[in-house]
């Protein structure tokens, strides 16, 4: 008899130990596991403020000309295609910003990225670049500019898709007026509204 209790008592024991040890293996798994997913305050980030809307206006000057270029063609046009739109060309850009249309006016950043001339019919160019600010306050934040040139057009508009720094959350648009250009040289003026926190 008590040799039988002490048996169905150890049994017990290592059920329950067994039992124990499993129930706890999962919660020690979940403090290893990683939310990939989480919803979080606004106040986290110091969104508490409301969303502003301002208006930049700028010069953006394609210089392709001289010794110190800051417009560079990476990809020549095509040969075997012979169209009239340049289609296939590709240049890469750090294109100086300046608050007035002559470049001796104050540097407020640059424009980095590139441009490819994206159409068979018409010269339109697919934009994909950055505004690297460096003006007062706007010194280190950026805004993405992703879309479609319509170069010959007089008013051109682009979406803004994002931004960093004081643009977080950035959406709005660009619109462009080409203020002068020759063979080699473009100065554009660019409105740009955005929406920021
Ligand atoms: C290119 O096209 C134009 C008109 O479409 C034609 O006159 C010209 O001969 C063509 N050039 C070549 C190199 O095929
Ligand atoms: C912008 O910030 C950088 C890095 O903090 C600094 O070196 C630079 O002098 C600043 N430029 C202007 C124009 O304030």
């Amino acid at each position: 008899m008590p040799t039988q209790h002490f048996l169905t008592f150890f049994f017990f024991l290592l059920f329950s130990c067994n039992t124990l040890t499993s129930t706890s293996s999962p919660s020690f798994e979940k403090e290893e596991t990683y939310d990939f997913v989480r919803s979080i305050d606004p106040k986290l980030l110091h969104l508490n403020n409301q969303e502003k809307l301002s208006h930049f206006r700028f010069f953006w000057h394609d210089i392709m000309s001289g010794k110190n270029p800051t417009s560079i063609t990476v990809v020549p046009l095509p040969l075997k295609l012979n169209t009239t739109t340049s289609f296939g060309l590709v240049n890469i850009i750090d294109n100086p910003l300046t608050l007035g249309p002559k470049m001796s006016s104050k540097l407020v950043g640059k424009a980095q990225g590139l441009y490819a001339s994206a159409s068979k019919d018409e010269f339109s160019l697919f934009m994909a670049m950055t505004f690297a600010f460096i003006e007062g306050k706007y010194n280190g934040s950026t805004i993405t500019i992703l879309g479609r040139n319509s170069a010959l057009n007089k008013v051109r508009e682009m979406p803004i898709v994002g931004g960093t720094g004081r643009f977080r959350f950035a959406r709005g648009y660009a619109q462009t007026k080409t203020y002068q250009y020759d063979s080699q040289d473009t100065t554009v003026e660019y409105n740009v509204y955005v929406f920021y926190y």
